[in-house]
């Protein structure tokens, strides 16, 4: 096994350059003034920073609608800025992973106004086009009730083109070979500028087959073995993290029964059984999510995620379950979106409780796999539902209690500052909260902290173990003769479990609590039994503290 496989055991940031840090005042975050903020990340302790996309667009969908590749969106700085940005984060042993977003272009894009204006240009086959208006023209839309359509009729073309999100985004064909040699020129690019790596937009789409004809499409699984082939090769340790919320039955098409394609994938059925764990106050969905989507191949991690840029997508729950989850986190109409998620922040779903954000994230940081956190959840930050869509969960970082929270000189930030409330920056920023040690930008340092001191938990294997009590989650790590146990109680009322812990005799006896001295010993019949209160949550060592002195050089060893 390979042991420097740094995404194992990751911290991952995802921020968004235009709403993080403006240094020259004009009202839009920027690189400059991002590579002024490395230092503020670097101590958080994340591992890798995840840039949503920044390249040149009319940014129309967040920046997801690129006109350009290869350049800087000139509001964020240049391509100077960007290299200075990659090598102070490398100064600082922070890693930056970028958003690769080749399903579509923006309509912008150079590619798609020749391809519309000339039938005999070189980039007319690199999108999809249709001569009639296909008969599934108004199916298969990922943002229902807003996009009306996923074919539009384009007068210069002559041609109905295809876009499977709006219809500023065309659809790039990705079956063609230039298209694909395209893409990993992208990539090789982005790699020569100091990146470690990509999180690939909806990676399903870009595999897909497409077209008027396509009734059923059909996933092109060994586009993803190349790309992944030509990454290694360009640098050994950049890795690709995959969006793809697809049902556990594929997840090794995308894995690569070897491992040979996606290093990583977010893992959506986790994050929407969570969200109805929590709901429900019932750990058993959140189990049986664990369960489906244990087999993953050895080099190969999941990203575990609370919420994310977009909404908290519910789709994959059934009706009956997505209503429970939309009445506990967003019973207002305002609060849900695409007629299957919420588009709230973590912190107000949660109704600002400490308790519950801290289990929330404690949970998170605890599950097989490597943390996604989202800028701003550090200090719990909040949501303005009066913007569009998934806008309201993207408003500016709160950096202090100065005007606009510090996030910028300008009266006019490139979307509002949350300012009132309890979500607004003079009750919530970073500058108060780092000097309040028990704050939760405090708490997520020294969480982040402990969660690097555990690498059972990237590495390991897992059991999550019954505990008595539905609503406690016990979940206990093995990885090179060391044990790791985490106790989550996701219900508002204590419980009293009774565990049996699986270290080897003898070991099992001692749970050394890693966050407070409430350690445990177990009762005669070798059981333990843990008292948690409401939200109560739970980090032990199994054995004694002297654990790496029998973490063993190998798996499987003991
Ligand atoms: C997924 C991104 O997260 C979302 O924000 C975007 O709108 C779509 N992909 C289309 O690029
Ligand atoms: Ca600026």
């Amino acid at each position: 096994m390979i042991n420097d496989l740094w995404y194992k055991n990751a911290v991952i940031y995802c921020l968004s350059v235009d709403t993080y840090m403006d240094a020259n005042g004009d009202g839009i975050g920027d690189f400059a003034g991002l590579m002024r903020r490395l230092d503020y990340l670097h101590g958080l302790g994340v591992t890798a920073i995840w840039l949503m996309p920044f390249q040149s667009s009319p940014g129309r969908d967040g920046g997801y609608d690129i006109s350009d590749y290869y350049q800087v969106d000139p509001r964020y700085g240049t391509l100077g800025d960007f290299v200075e940005f990659t090598h102070a984060a490398k100064q600082r042993g922070v890693r930056v992973i970028i958003d690769l977003v080749v399903n579509h272009t923006s309509d912008q894009h150079a590619w798609f106004q020749s391809a519309r204006h000339d039938p005999k240009s070189p980039y007319r086959d690199w999108y999809v086009w249709s001569k009639k208006r296909p008969r599934n023209a108004n199916k298969g839309m990922v943002f229902p009730g807003v996009q009306k359509s996923t074919w539009n009729f384009d007068p210069a073309a002559r041609a109905w083109y295809f876009h499977r999100f709006y219809d500023f985004q065309p659809d790039l064909n990705t079956s063609n070979l230039h298209v694909q040699a395209e893409i990993l020129k992208i990539m090789g690019f982005w790699i020569q500028l100091g990146v470690s790596g990509f999180r690939m937009d909806a990676v399903p789409f870009v595999i897909s087959t497409k077209g008027a004809q396509v009734r059923k499409p059909v996933e092109q699984y060994e586009m993803l073995r190349a790309m992944r082939e030509f990454l290694q090769w360009r640098q050994g340790d950049a890795i690709i993290l995959a969006e793809a919320n697809v049902l556990p039955s594929t997840d090794m098409n995308y894995f690569g029964r070897s491992g040979d394609r996606m290093h990583m994938m977010f893992n959506f059925q986790v994050n929407q059984h969570l969200f109805y764990a929590l709901a429900k106050g019932d750990a058993r969905p959140l189990r049986h999510a664990l369960k489906a989507t244990q087999r993953l191949p050895k080099t190969a991690q999941w990203g575990m995620f609370l919420r994310n840029n977009d909404e908290l997508d519910l789709g994959r729950l059934t009706k009956k379950q997505r209503e429970s989850v939309f009445a506990a986190f967003g019973p207002e109409p305002a609060m849900q979106l695409y007629e299957r998620g919420i588009r709230r922040r973590l912190a107000p779903m949660l109704d600002g409780d400490r308790r519950r954000i801290e289990m929330a994230y404690s949970l998170m940081f605890t599950l097989p796999g490597a943390a996604v956190l989202r800028y701003g959840d550090e200090l719990g930050m909040g949501d303005d539902l009066s913007l569009p869509e998934r806008q309201c969960a993207r408003t500016p970082m709160q950096w202090s209690t100065e005007p606009n929270a510090g996030f910028t000189k300008s009266e006019n930030p490139i979307l509002p500052v949350i300012h009132e409330g309890p979500y607004g920056y003079d009750h919530v920023n970073a500058a108060a909260q780092r000097r309040d040690p028990e704050s939760l930008l405090n708490w997520t340092e020294r969480i982040i902290r402990m969660r690097k001191e555990v690498p059972e938990i990237g590495w390991g294997r897992f059991e999550s173990m019954a505990t008595g009590e539905s609503s406690v989650l016990a979940i206990e790590y093995e990885w090179r003769n060391n044990w790791a146990l985490f106790v989550h109680n996701l219900g508002s009322a204590p419980r009293e479990i009774l565990l049996t812990v699986k270290a080897p005799e003898g070991s099992g006896k001692l749970l050394i609590n890693l966050l407070s001295e409430d350690h445990s010993q177990a009762q005669a019949d070798g059981r333990h039994r843990l008292l948690l209160e409401g939200y109560g949550y739970r980090w032990y060592r199994v054995g004694g503290l002297d654990y790496l002195l029998k973490r063993s050089d190998i798996d499987g060893s003991t």
